[in-house]
């Protein structure tokens, strides 16, 4: 089965400590990895202070840094041809997808951490522009690394903060935190519960293997990228529509009160966050119920609400979850930030071979380029190896 593997962190890491010592000729390195993620459900949810079930996949970003001492950075990555270097005050400027990985370490920097300068290579197996947090896993990994590199003791909600800043400040995407806080308090084999108003976490136990499921990822290969326009616009009309409410977030907001805002498209965004959040509650009692029918039944509403509502699947996506369901899937859904990305379909383990030729033949008809397939076990949070 054609799935894009996680492949193995011991094997990678030391592959990794080996690129290191060649490229930088320099003291030995300190590896870490930190994973992407998929969201069960809860989407466009966690920057208007609601519920997010997020996943962390066994795919990871892997980062080798040691420490410097003269405020320089060099960073370099296996996927990317440009290397960037400069100061760790210039990190707050880097440009493209060292944004996110020197950027990192002059959030860190910002916050405390005695860094005075690192080199730092990346390789990761997190399929780049897919919605499945490649960008967070880079974030993480580094500061992980960076961390270690320096002897301090991790501290994940910093950590989660200084990522969130890279993102955000240094490489301007306007995302609201989800993939950075998975990235770093996922617990293996369970999905994260997260709460952006009460600031909360707690593991939801997902035991796929036991109840003859796997989450079968479908990666549409349609370009996705968050520093374009449409995640801030559908940013700023949940901000006009919580402003136009009289509360602080959409999370205060009832379902009466929202179906009365007069601007049709300002009332359906609002209408698919306060119904997603529902649906995040709904997912989380149904998996404790192992009642996986409810599970896919909130799948399939929340993608017509994303579609309808939100507007931000697109023709592959749809196709891809409607595929997939038909095929046997028991329920399916669009997930991340949207305009492309991937979907994600609960599959009884022996329909799995039957979903992913079906969508792929789909495609094909359909004059789509070929999708490409993911097993999201779900995986732990980063770590140093
Ligand atoms: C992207 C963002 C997240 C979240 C999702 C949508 O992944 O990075 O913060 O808003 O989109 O749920």
């Amino acid at each position: 089965m054609p799935f894009v593997a996680p492949g193995d962190p011991s094997i990678v890491a030391s592959q990794l400590a080996d690129a290191f010592a060649t490229t930088y000729a320099g003291a030995p390195a300190v590896v870490a990895r930190a994973p992407g993620r998929v969201n069960l459900i809860g989407e466009h949810t966690d920057y208007n202070r609601g519920l997010v079930l997020p996943v962390a996949l066994p795919h990871a970003t892997f980062a080798a840094a040691s420490p410097r001492s003269d405020g320089l950075v060099r960073v370099r990555s296996a996927e990317h041809d440009e290397p960037w270097s400069g100061s760790l005050e210039d990190a707050a400027d880097a440009p493209g997808w060292a944004a996110y990985a020197a950027g990192v370490l002059w959030a860190l920097r910002e916050a405390g951490v005695p860094l005075s300068g690192a080199d730092v290579l990346v390789h990761g197996t997190v399929p780049l522009g897919a919605g499945l947090s490649s960008s967070a896993a880079l974030e993480c990994s580094v500061a992980v690394a960076a961390c270690a590199a320096v002897g301090v003791d991790l501290d994940r909600s910093l950590v989660v903060d200084a990522c969130i800043r890279a993102e955000t400040e240094v490489a301007g995407a306007p995302t609201g935190g989800m993939d950075q806080t998975v990235s770093m308090l996922a617990e293996a084999g369970a999905a994260l519960l997260i709460d952006f108003d009460a600031g909360t976490t707690a593991p939801v136990p997902l035991p796929l293997g036991p109840a003859g499921l796997a989450l079968v990822v479908t990666d549409t290969r349609v370009s996705h990228a968050l520093v374009d326009g449409g995640y801030g616009e559908r940013r700023a009309d949940c901000e006009a529509a919580a402003a136009l409410l009289g509360v602080p977030s959409l999370r205060q907001a009832t379902l009466a009160a929202v179906e009365e805002i007069p601007d049709q498209r300002v009332r359906r965004r609002a209408r698919h966050v306060v119904t997603e959040v529902e649906r995040v509650r709904a997912v989380v009692a149904a998996l404790g119920a192992q009642d996986w029918a409810a599970v896919g039944a909130r799948f399939a509403e929340s993608h017509v609400s994303m579609r309808d509502d939100f507007e931000i699947s697109c023709p592959e996506l749809d196709l891809a979850v409607d595929t997939a369901v038909e095929a046997g899937a028991v329920g399916a859904r669009m997930t991340g930030g949207g305009f492309g990305g991937s979907s994600i379909a609960l599959v009884p383990t022996p329909r799995v071979d039957a979903v992913v030729r079906a969508v792929d033949a789909a495609f094909a008809a359909a004059g789509f380029a070929p999708p490409q397939h993911l097993l999201a076990d779900p995986g732990p949070a980063a770590a140093v190896l």
